[in-house]
């Protein structure tokens, strides 16, 4: 196995107690294949990209891709599919984790953290007074899920916990078991006039890609709070920073941008915006349960099974 990204060494061990395993941490300019060689699975994860090109001239011994994440944009499927390449991703074992950062963006952007966190740290606090950061609670508030998937529903549960009711938009109604009395809404403007704080946990794809733009920024409520924990293209930037700006959304909590690292820049100008480097699943647990998710998967297809996780 290749193994192309900087992995936590507990899970290097995980990856070489399994395999015969070569880690290098980036991408080689000109594509994997020099390193690659005969090798039988190629390692990647979030950011090394896959495209058409590269795929079609991946070396006839490779038989599988494994990408260390839930996500897999950054990988051409169809080209992979074609080129008759197993795919492999982590799903599931993601969502506790990434459910957390949720309640964190809440919290963060409805307690002003950003503020908070910049008025202590300049060491120019005056003291407590009553007219300090004020901030709204998110205790019966109504919170708007923009995709009921795994980790929707994580944050749904952990939400109920602040007294919050669960209302969700999705392309099809979750179900009844999966619902928990969330309040379903097959229509994107009924969901964002009863919303409060609105979670995108949606997955992208072309269509989803700017979901929220100034069309659906509109339909919100004036001082809902936006919070992103699934891509940042789901998001039309300029959409979401004038809306800031001018107060229609009071706040944004977000782990993800589009052009991730290069993010738009004027969202360090905004003080309403608390924002986290897609630190999602970045926990020592699940880091391991996803190179658990990953040798199982590869494991099961190298005995001639059928992994759980194979997207392709
Ligand atoms: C995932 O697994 O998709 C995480 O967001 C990291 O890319």
């Amino acid at each position: 196995m290749l193994a192309i990204s900087r992995f936590p060494d507990e899970v290097k061990s995980d990856f070489r107690e399994a395999f015969d395993v070569t880690f290098i941490d980036v991408m080689p300019t000109g594509g994997p294949n020099a390193a690659l060689g005969a090798r039988e699975v190629l390692l990647l994860s979030f950011g090394s990209e896959l495209r058409t090109a590269v795929i079609g001239a991946l070396p006839a011994s490779l038989k599988a891709i494994a990408t260390y994440s839930v996500g897999y944009e950054h990988i051409d499927i169809a080209a992979a599919r074609a080129r008759g390449l197993t795919v492999l991703n982590t799903p599931g074992v993601l969502t506790d984790a990434v459910a957390e950062i949720g309640l964190l963006l809440m919290l963060g952007a409805a307690r002003r953290a950003t503020e908070s966190i910049d008025l202590i740290r300049s060491r120019h606090w005056p003291g407590w007074n009553p007219t300090q950061l004020i901030g709204v609670e998110l205790l019966g508030k109504n919170l708007g899920i923009l995709g009921m998937g795994r980790i929707g529903r994580g944050i749904a549960r952990r939400a109920r916990a602040f007294g919050m009711t669960i209302h969700y938009h999705n392309r099809s109604r979750a179900a009844p078991g999966l619902e928990d009395n969330a309040i379903y809404h097959a229509r994107f403007p009924d969901m964002a006039a009863t919303t409060d704080v609105l979670m995108i946990a949606a997955q992208l794809s072309a269509e989803t890609r700017h979901y929220l733009d100034a069309g659906r920024v509109a339909m919100l409520k004036r001082g809902t709070i936006v919070c992103n924990v699934a891509r940042g293209d789901l998001i039309d930037d300029d959409a979401l920073i004038a809306a800031l700006q001018n107060g229609h959304v009071r706040a944004a909590g977000l782990d993800v941008f589009e052009n991730e690292p290069t993010i738009d820049p004027r969202y360090y100008d905004l003080p309403n915006v608390f924002m986290l480097p897609h630190i999602g699943s970045s926990t020592i647990e699940t880091r391991r349960r996803m190179a658990q998710a990953l040798i199982i998967g590869l494991e099961t297809l190298r005995a001639g099974g059928k992994p759980a996780n194979r997207v392709v």
